[in-house]
């Protein structure tokens, strides 16, 4: 049999670009089936308005409009009230693969690698063959232009830039896609948009859905989450490759400085301490030189070391009064109760802070309208009642992989008096905020099941579900009563009447002491009682989102 020599065969090598990889992979950016399609879509494109936002301190107004083009087509606009893209980077921002401003940032955002807008822009270029529009306005220009991803280069291609006139500020993406599908369910653009608005009670968003319908989720708040600020790494949160990445990028000109640089809780003492353990580590030397044996040596000799526990305040939490707020303003519940744990670490220097809350009547629960799928696989679990966040981005697929659904689904919940879970009107809040979320697929929509994340949304269900038990149990009781008091007043009438023929006394004086004394015992005991939920909704919340 004639074989082929490496010269023949390595004619045919080639190098691909980033982008031809993900054109490829795109499901890896979470383009599989149509339904998920157009969520990431939505997904990448609202998270990156609330950082810019965030950013530049500006509370965010967001519109989504989202239109039919023909079977599976449709054209999505987002824009926002942001600082927007100066011009000269727009085609980066939006259409190169791995280009942003949130790299190499130890800081809690959305977005971090710089995907997800140039994953739109290749994804709008794969299915519908168009480029991109943006039309933005910074505090210096107001342009637009057409812009698409050269997916052999992964370089931007800009066209027809012009500049606008008027009032301009913030940025506006219009984007075609094909292979995508707007539907109403667990996993679709409302239900994405309506967690986004829970988990962010500062913003204002709108969706005009493709059949005219406009919904609008105003803002609970006028307060600014707080910022997150960027920290160092704990030397116990960080794995060979990331000391080996830090090293070759300190701009230090000895290793004792970049570690002193790099790491928090690192001090001279920790210095000597790490030296002691890493014998052949050259504290003198240039940090480029730290090779992969001496990084691996590191993060062993960082494990015996005692540290001081990492900065928790590199943290943005929503905060238990904001999501009280958030769940009274759009699920309308008769009850809500909101525990916000103490930031932890998980792997031994990844900070982290659970933040939970139940909503009990009112929409809490499963959505009214069961989830008409597509076949995909996780539309077969239903999570309608278990609100999913990291950093405060609504997590809609993968559940049965999220640490979130393993701790919530092993409780036993009929020892808080929810006999079935899954058809009860209770909707659970689990918000996990890390500078470094585990999550567990390149989808990022679960959070790996790590024990010490999973140990902490627990506790702080429990802390909530505990509250909602005391809470079910104060109504039990008083419809008990109020049943029996109901039973004995029919007869109350009756006795009245019979006692007054034979005693001669006034029957409506009997028939009005008879009736205190029953109302006494059965009656009348508002505490524990359920208030109406107008009546237990906050003051100065606007109402319930319009037009759904
Ligand atoms: N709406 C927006 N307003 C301002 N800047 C934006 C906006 N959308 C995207 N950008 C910029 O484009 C960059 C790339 O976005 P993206 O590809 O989603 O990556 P990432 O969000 O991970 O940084 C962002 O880092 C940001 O600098
Ligand atoms: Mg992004």
């Amino acid at each position: 049999m004639p074989k082929q020599n490496a010269d023949e065969i390595f004619k045919e090598f080639k190098e691909h670009s980033i982008s031809e990889f993900f054109r490829r992979n795109s499901q890896m950016l979470g383009y599989s089936g149509k339904v998920r399609s157009l969520t990431t879509i939505i997904h990448e494109y609202v998270t990156n308005s609330l950082d810019a936002c965030e950013e530049a301190d500006i509370l965010p107004e967001i519109r989504v409009e989202i239109r039919e083009l023909g079977e599976n087509k449709y054209s999505v606009l987002v824009s926002d009230n942001g600082p927007g893209i100066p011009s000269k980077l727009a085609g980066k921002a939006l259409a190169t693969v791995l280009a942003g401003t949130k790299f190499h940032r130890y800081k809690q955002q959305r977005g971090q690698q710089g995907i997800g807008a140039a994953g739109c822009t290749l994804f709008s270029k794969i299915t519908s063959g168009k480029s991109v529009h943006i039309a933005a306005g910074t505090s210096r220009e107001k342009y637009e232009c057409d812009i698409t991803i050269d997916i052999k280069s992964n370089k931007p291609l800009i066209e027809n830039m012009g500049e606008l006139q008027g009032e301009v500020s913030g940025t506006a993406i219009r984007a075609d896609f094909g292979d995508v599908k707007y539907e109403n369910s667990d996993h679709g653009v409302y239900e994405y948009i309506k967690r986004t608005a829970l988990s962010n009670p500062h913003i204002t968003i709108t969706l005009l859905a493709p059949d005219g319908k406009e919904s609008t989720f105003p803002r609970a708040t006028s307060e600014l989450p707080k910022k997150a600020r960027e920290i160092k790494p704990h030397p116990l949160g960080v794995t060979t490759n990331d000391v080996l990445e830090f090293a070759h990028r300190s701009e230090a000109k000895k290793s004792s400085q970049f570690l002193l640089e790099t790491f928090s809780r690192m001090s001279p003492g920790k210095i000597e301490e790490t030296k002691s353990i890493v014998k052949d580590l050259d504290l003198e030397q240039n940090p480029h030189s730290i090779t992969w044996d001496t990084a691996e040596k590191l993060v062993s000799a960082f494990k015996q070391i005692k540290w001081m526990v990492p900065e928790m305040d590199s943290l943005s939490e929503i905060g238990e009064k904001q999501i009280e707020v958030a769940m009274k303003n759009i699920l309308n519940p008769s009850f809500a109760s909101v525990t916000a744990r103490k930031p932890k670490v998980f792997r031994g220097g990844i900070p982290f802070v659970v933040e939970a809350g139940i909503a009990y009547g009112g929409n809490s629960g499963k959505p009214k309208e069961a989830p008409k799928g597509e076949g995909e696989a996780e539309m077969q679990i239903s999570e309608g009642n278990v609100l999913r966040f990291a950093n405060k981005v609504p997590l809609l697929f993968d559940a049965s992989n999220c640490a979130i659904t393993e701790a919530v689904k092993g409780m036993d919940w009929k020892r808080y008096s929810i006999a079935n879970f899954d058809e009860e009107p209770i909707s659970v809040f689990v918000n996990v905020s890390s500078v470094y979320v585990p999550y567990s697929g390149v989808g990022k929509q679960a959070i790996s099941q790590e024990e010490e994340i999973i140990g902490e949304i627990k506790l702080a269900v429990q802390d909530c579900a505990r509250s909602l038990q005391r809470h079910l149990s104060g109504i039990r009781n008083q419809n008990l009563r109020e049943s029996r008091y109901k039973a004995i007043m029919i007869y109350v009438k009756q006795l009245s009447g019979d006692l007054a023929e034979i005693t001669g006394a006034k029957r409506e004086e009997l028939e009005k002491s008879l009736k205190k004394l029953v109302e006494e015992r059965y009656l009348l005991n508002p505490e524990g009682a359920s208030a109406s939920p107008a009546e237990e909704k906050a003051e100065g919340v606007e109402d319930a989102p319009s037009g759904q």
